[in-house]
Order: structure tokens, then sequence, then C-alpha cells
């Protein structure tokens, strides 16, 4: 007999589908919790990347707007952060590029010396961006990374110490609840150097109606963001989710201040998940909550970096005051 051991990697762990492991190791325990839930980082599949980008023209998501604002009229404010030194432009989550391409233009402009890395664990949307990225800026520095965020920054930090602007825009925090956020914003503490700078939206808590109109589009494409989770199980899981018997409802709860989207049973029903070898059972009217979109009141913003070692440099307001940018400094003491 001989004892052997393997360990696998990700490369191994791709060959079997891990993250669909993941996907439906989520859904199984999301579902079979009191009350139902399925989590909102799934929406976003090719169909539900598609959508969420027409979300982000949808008049009533004021929140891209507000950002294009910030970033169109405030731009020195970022500049004049990194001038005279070269760094590395991180940016996490970087979707379609549109927002970060003012701020790419104007560094460009400005003959900075700095690469931009976009940091994505979809090669997909990597790979349309840098065919953007090719296209609209051909004399940019842009060296992707397909990773986990943390692992991303991580290997980066490793690999040079150039100065870091760490950019996670779009109130992309805002899926996370307040435990969920410190935990994040601490592992991003962690993996940056003192000095570097982070760059966060956070959208502001505001009238209500506003609010609700945003996660309630007229159009119905927020619904059918939401209704896209339940065809993505159909689809990659081999659910049978009939559409039609689900509608979508989003609120706002002001104690907590999140708008809260929610997946209804409309009638009594049971739902069969091949790949998971499990049926569910719907009451009418119960829900499935998918989503958390938290929104801020100054002193939130204040505490949640005072919690995780940041100083706030600059708050960075579009003209309404509905979204800010909220530009962090990493404070490192030594003797730590
Ligand atoms: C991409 C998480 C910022 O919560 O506002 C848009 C996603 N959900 N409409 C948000 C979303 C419903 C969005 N984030």
């Amino acid at each position: 007999m001989s004892a052997t051991y393997h360990i696998l990697t990700h490369k191994d762990l791709d060959k079997v589908g891990s993250l669909d492991q993941a996907f439906a190791s989520d859904v199984l325990v999301g579902l079979s919790q009191t009350p139902k839930t399925l989590s909102s980082r799934y929406f976003y599949d090719e169909r539900g990347s598609r959508l969420f980008q027409k979300i982000m023209d949808l008049p009533e998501y004021y929140l891209t707007a507000c950002e294009f604002d910030i970033l169109e009229s405030q731009k020195t404010a970022f500049s004049t952060l990194m001038e005279g030194e070269s760094f590395n432009l991180v940016e996490l989550g970087a979707g379609d590029g549109r927002k970060t391409s003012i701020l790419l233009e104007h560094f460009l402009k400005k003959s900075f010396a700095f690469q931009y890395i976009p940091i994505d664990i979809s090669e997909a949307s990597m790979q349309t961006l840098t065919d953007l990225l090719n296209k609209k800026f051909p004399e940019l520095t842009s060296k992707g990374i397909i990773a986990e965020y943390f692992d991303g920054l991580k290997w980066l930090n490793h690999m040079n110490s150039r100065r870091n602007m760490v950019l996670f825009l779009g109130s992309n925090l805002g899926n996370f609840d307040k435990a969920h956020s410190r935990a994040f914003l601490h592992n991003l503490w962690n993996a940056l150097n003192n000095g570097d700078f982070v760059v966060i939206g956070f959208d502001l808590k505001k009238d209500i109606d506003l609010m609700l109109k945003a996660y309630n589009d007229a159009g119905g494409v927020t619904a059918e963001f939401n209704l896209n989770l339940l065809r993505r199980i159909n689809r990659e899981l081999g659910g049978n989710f009939d559409l039609n018997k689900f509608r979508f409802h989003s609120s706002y709860d002001v104690f907590t201040g999140a708008m809260e989207s929610y997946l209804v049973s409309k009638e009594k029903q049971t739902v069969f998940i091949k790949e998971i070898s499990q049926s569910f059972s719907f009451e009418a009217w119960e829900p499935i909550h998918t989503e958390y979109s938290y929104k801020y009141l100054e002193s939130d913003i204040q505490e949640l970096a005072a919690e995780t070692g940041f100083v706030i440099e600059k708050q960075l307001y579009d003209s309404k005051k509905y979204f800010v940018d909220s530009i962090w400094r990493v404070q490192k003491i030594d003797s730590f």
C-alpha cells in the first residue's frame, strides 16, 4: 500500500464546477431557511449583468447619474491626491468601465504615471472591459487580475510597492449588512499599505419615494432582474420555477436603512430542483428575500471608517446630495 494525498487547486475545482457547487449549496441553504432567502450575489449571470446595465440607464435609478455627476465635476479631487508619483488605480468590480473612463481620461490627460488594475472574478466581463479599454485608451497601461478581490490585492502588493488608489464604486457595499461591511473594509485595510486610498460609493438616506421608485421602476426591469435568479436556478440547477407564479416586491425599512427586495409566491406551490435533489414548498404569499441595498447617514460613514482603520480624506457629493464618493486614507501605525 502507498499513502498519498492530492491538494485540490483552483484548476481542479474549475473542472468539476466549484462555482456551481457553491451556487447549489447556497440555494439549498437559502430555500431551507425560514424566511427563505436567495443571495443577490447570484443576480449577475450574463443575462443578469445585462439587466443591471439596463437598470443603470433608467431615469428612476438615480444612483448612476449621481456618480457620473460626482466624477465629472470633481475629478481634480482625485488627481490632486495622486499628483507627482507613480501609482496603481485598482478597481473592484469595474463592470463596463463607463464610470472609471472619466478618471482614466483625466489621469491620462495629466500624463500621470499610473497603471489601471481592474480586479474581477468573471473572465467574461474582464474580456469585455479589456477590449473596450484597448479601443478607447490605446495609451493606457491596464493589467487586469481575475481573482477574488482580496487575493488580487494581496498578490498586487506582493508584486510592487507603488501607492494604490482602490475604487469600490456604485454603492456595491450596500449589499452587505453592517457586520459584513465592517469585515469587508477591514480586509481591504489589511491588504493595503499606510497612505493608500480607497474610494467608496455610498447611497445616502433620502426621500423615501425616490428610493422606492429606484427599486420599483415603471418598466419592470428591476422585477425582471430579480426573477432572473429563478430563471438561473432553472437553467443551471435544473429547477422548475414557474416565473409567472412569483411577483417582485421591494420596500424600504426606515429602521435598518435598507431597501429590501423579495420574490413572493402568488400561490401555494412546490418547486423541485434536480441538481440538489430537493423540493421546496411555498405557501400562498410566502416571500423569498433576495437583496439588501443599504442607505447611509453621514454618521454611518464616519463610524464605518473609524472602526476599520481609515481616515476620511474627502466627501464628494453630487449636486443633489443623494450620493457620496467617499475617499478614505489607510492609516497604519508602525507600533501596532
Ligand atoms: C449593484 C448592488 C449597487 O443595490 O442598488 C439595482 C443592485 N438592485 N437595482 C443596488 C440593484 C436593484 C445595486 N448594486
